[in-house]
């Protein structure tokens, strides 16, 4: 039976192989012979988790698309016929709201993955630029899906985001009314929305995934020594020409993140089944009330993935002056190649100051987060925010001079992973 079977596919292999002939070389490319350092750790899961969370998002958003109703007047109380009344609906509600939060968690991470090994130092520039390409289309991409259900946050955040425009001087409130398609989020705002979150974007997405992978094919991958494997020695037990501390992704890596993809699968199913909003974080308790233009919740905040620049928005007394930090923020993250002159690319053979620095980095991050979830009312907190923001941005506009300065440890000539 068995032989029967692998009979049956080498000959469908080798019907597609004698009609599509660039198929094998490009499996093997990027599978077989995409050889990667071998001693990638915990961090390296995450760019697997982000595919699989993309492909979760576009099946689970399929299925949604089937019953919701893109209007002002619907949308509502079609989530909750989804949530009711469609089979499994509330299942596959809560896998596309859990994916979106824990998007942004595996991606992050992955960021802060490619900061501390210097990933994005030559020759990854450019797959930096796509990553952070990806993630301006994921925030607009979570933004939009978050209006889509027309609950009380989904109004009022829509409201409150979009209105940010208004502080352009001059095209500031023709600019709000041409995103919103009225005065108000209303069915225009709904409609187009649904357009870009269904479909527009996703596009976007996925090409820039491609692009991303296509451009780290090109120069091989990083790894936690920040090492060039393919400017050591060559050959290894597969190829005499390929580097010595490579391995084949397939089927090396593609177990290993397989059996990440399983951890983090029985992670997302008890957030899922058990607290799918998350105590609020993940979806807010004023999103099951309906969107209403005369009632405005008490404390109007976006989901935590983009509390850290809400609360530099909030700290910032001016209001433009706050919408431009903002943006700056984002802005700087696409400078960092160019920003950090160090001759080491891992943190691992960075010196003390490096390490203290991104610490604190990252305590700022993860700490405007958690000021820009809060009601905004705590004097003493509004002032921890600015340092905070002051910090975050010292972070970057001093990066030339204190990775130039900063000790540097040698750096092993190949990765310290050796049978
Ligand atoms: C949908 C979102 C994303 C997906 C699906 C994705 C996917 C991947 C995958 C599969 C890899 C190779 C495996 C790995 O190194 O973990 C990778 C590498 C990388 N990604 Fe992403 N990525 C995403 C977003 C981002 C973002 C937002 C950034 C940064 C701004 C970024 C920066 C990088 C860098 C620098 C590498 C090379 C890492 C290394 O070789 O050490 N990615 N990405």
């Amino acid at each position: 039976m068995a032989n029967v079977f692998s009979r049956a596919c080498t000959g469908v292999m080798d019907w597609i192989n004698a009609r599509a002939p660039g198929l094998m070389p490009m499996y093997r490319k990027h599978m077989t012979e995409y050889y990667a350092p071998k001693n990638f750790n915990l961090w390296y899961y995450f760019g697997s988790l982000a595919l699989l969370v993309l492909v979760n998002q576009i099946v689970t958003g399929i299925f949604l698309t089937m019953h919701f109703k893109p209007s002002a007047a619907e949308a509502f109380a079609s989530v909750e016929y989804i949530m009711r009344d469609v089979e499994w609906g509330w299942l596959i509600r809560y896998m596309h709201s859990t994916g979106a939060s824990l998007f942004f968690v595996v991606v992050y991470l992955h960021m802060f993955r490619g900061l501390m090994y210097g990933s994005y130092q030559k020759p990854r520039e450019l797959v930096w630029i796509l990553g952070m390409l990806i993630y301006l289309v994921l925030m607009a991409e979570a933004f939009m899906g978050y209006v889509l259900p027309w609950g009380q946050m989904s109004f009022w955040g829509a409201k409150v985001i979009i209105s940010l425009f208004g502080a352009i001087p001059v095209i500031g409130n023709g600019l709000t009314e041409w995103i919103m398609g009225d005065y108000l989020p209303g069915d225009a705002t709904l409609n187009r929305f649904f357009a870009l979150h269904v479909i527009a974007l996703p596009l976007v997405l996925l090409l820039l995934v491609v692009l991303h992978l296509g451009a780290l094919h090109e120069v091989g991958s990083n790894n936690p020594d920040g090492v060039e494997i393919k400017k050591g020695p060559k050959g290894n037990r597969w190829s005499p020409t390929a580097p010595a501390d490579g391995i084949p992704f397939h089927p090396y890596y593609t177990v290993k993140d397989l059996f990440g993809a399983g951890f983090f699968l029985i992670i997302a199913a008890f957030i899922i089944f058990f607290e799918p909003t998350f105590g609020g974080w993940f979806l807010e308790h004023d999103n099951f009330t309906e969107a209403n233009r005369l009632v405005t919740p008490a404390h109007i905040k976006p989901v935590w993935y983009f509390t850290p620049y809400y609360a530099m928005l909030r700290v910032v007394p001016h209001k433009l002056l706050g919408v431009i930090v903002m943006f700056l923020a984002i802005a700087i993250l696409f400078l960092v190649p160019w920003l950090d002159k160090a001759k080491v690319k891992s943190y691992r053979y960075r010196g003390l100051l490096s390490k203290v620095l991104l610490g604190v980095f990252a305590l700022s991050f993860v700490w405007l987060g958690k000021i820009g979830a809060g009601p905004g009312t705590d004097l003493v907190e509004t002032y921890i925010g600015r340092v905070l923001t002051f910090l975050y941005f010292m972070f970057f506009i001093t990066m030339p001079l204190w990775t130039k300065l900063d000790r540097t440890k040698p750096v092993p000539e190949r990765v310290t992973l050796h049978d």
